[in-house]
């Protein structure tokens, strides 16, 4: 179970480790995931999904769906492996849940199904653990009124929250004040159920997965191109009928990023991680490490389930410090922990800039990465919106214990940080982990990893 505030943290430490050697799978995307079970449950009949992330925000979501009407339930096919069913109840036709939706760490279900009851004409409220309940919900809260759902909330638009969706749902145009995936899809879903043409405008683009489902369910969805920084303009037309559609989903870039970045830095490491999306929109991390002098090697590039998939061969690389981008942010937002970590062992400053986003996440992660670094040996110089991490050239002192305000990503940073650095690296709960990885210690083991302690 995840830790929650009457639960005891669970610290780990990570040992410096040998060279790091295997082929992994890791666990279905995240995002594809949620989407997976609410989209399943829009659709009239049965939808086959493979490959779901089975942790912790996932299967909150999994649960909310069921509050909501649906039937979801799993099964194990001949091969052992698990296989998701949802009978959906169709657009508009949710049920009023009897008890609260409680979506624990997970700031993308609390956001999406804020949208899709937003769409229909009941009330649910949203409650969820410590870190969601600081995280802003206004973005999402703010459209979503727009098209006349209303809010009560203790403390301004912080969870818990009771929502209560309008008997007729308005369709408009908004435009997206921060990059996020989560805002537009929420808009979008509850879209799905008002007449005419909801509109959302993104001035940078952000991940196409809500789209990309839209289109195999069936849904009319006209994306256009929007000013001249690549944004776009997603005009969906409301109240289709959604067909079922299998949904296979591929390894998670996001997890990926752990085991990628851990055999970089781990000298002698060759391991390969098959299997991940490297979908435009989620692949910036990897950019910027083959352009950091990374040896990662993208074999086997194909299409599966309307996302493009691919191998990763990696092998541990001398690697350099790079100025990121700033633009390419919302390709690889929840990749920066990670990325300094690279930074941290590389020659050289890496520069990470636009990207306040990282201050809302699980945790705040700006903060966060920046103090967990400095505890190892690493400078760092911190901003409002970035930071610039000073490499240490292969040679990070470790030796520290972090402290990951129940964030996953911080926690496996930094059990990534003490494999390549000189002296262990501990943090003060792994518990968490299991939000989003939940089979990280094994997968990590099997490379050769050494993790103790109780968070095992
Ligand atoms: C997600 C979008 C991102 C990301 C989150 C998952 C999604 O958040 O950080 O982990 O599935 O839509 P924002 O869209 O708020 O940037």
């Amino acid at each position: 179970m995840a830790h929650s505030p009457e639960n005891t943290p669970r610290p780990l430490t990570a040992e410096p480790s040998r060279a790091l050697t295997g082929h992994l799978r890791v666990p279905g995307d995240k995002s594809i995931s949620h989407r997976s079970l609410i989209f399943g449950t829009l659709a009239v009949g049965e939808t086959v999904i493979t490959g779901l992330l089975e942790g912790d925000d996932v299967l909150a979501t999994a649960e909310a769906m069921r509050r909501l009407g649906a039937t979801v339930t799993r099964e194990v096919d001949s091969h052992g492996k698990p296989v998701w069913h949802v009978w959906g109840v169709g657009v508009g036709g949710l049920k009023a849940p009897e008890e609260a939706l409680d979506f624990g760490n997970a700031g993308t279900g609390a956001r999406l199904v804020m949208g899709l009851v937003a769409g229909h004409p009941i009330t649910a409220t949203f409650i969820g653990d410590a870190s969601l309940s600081k995280r802003p919900m206004g973005r999402v809260t703010t459209p979503l009124a727009l098209m006349g759902a209303t809010f009560q909330a203790r403390e301004g638009t912080r969870l818990p929250l009771t929502l209560t969706g309008a008997p007729r749902t308005l369709p408009i145009t908004y435009e997206l004040p921060v990059a996020s995936a989560q805002v537009k899809s929420a808009v979008l879903l509850a879209g799905l159920n008002a007449p005419g043409i909801t509109t959302v405008i993104e001035p940078v683009p952000t991940r196409d997965h809500t789209e990309r489902m839209l289109k195999a369910f069936g849904a009319t969805v006209e994306i256009v191109p929007h000013g001249n920084k690549g944004g776009l303009e997603i005009r969906l037309t409301g109240e289709p009928e959604l067909t079922p559609c299998p949904i296979i989903v591929p390894g998670d870039p996001s997890s990926a990023a752990f085991p990628v970045v851990a055999a970089l830095i781990t000298p002698g490491s060759e391991i390969i991680v098959e299997g991940i999306t490297l979908n435009p929109h989620r692949a910036g991390l990897y950019t910027t490490l083959i352009e950091m002098g990374g040896d990662i090697e993208v074999m086997n590039q194909r299409e599966e389930g309307g996302e493009p998939v691919a191998d990763l061969r990696v092998r541990s690389s001398a690697l350099k410090g790079v100025i990121v981008p700033p633009e390419r942010a919302p390709s690889m937002i929840d990749e920066y922990p990670v990325l300094a970590i690279a930074a941290a062992f590389a020659t050289g400053d890496t520069v990470m800039n636009g990207i306040h986003e990282m201050r809302v996440k699980e945790s705040d992660r700006i903060a966060a990465t920046a103090a967990g670094l400095r505890h190892n040996g690493v400078k760092v110089h911190e901003t409002d919106d970035g930071m610039t991490v000073e490499g240490r050239a292969g040679h990070v002192d470790g030796g520290g214990t972090v402290t990951t305000h129940m964030d996953h990503r911080i926690a496996m940073a930094f059990l990534v940080m003490g494999l390549g650095a000189q002296k262990p690296v501990t943090v003060d709960d792994a518990a968490m982990i299991a939000t989003s990885f939940p089979d990280f210690l094994p997968l990590m083991r099997r490379l050769g990893a050494t993790f103790a302690g109780s968070g095992q």
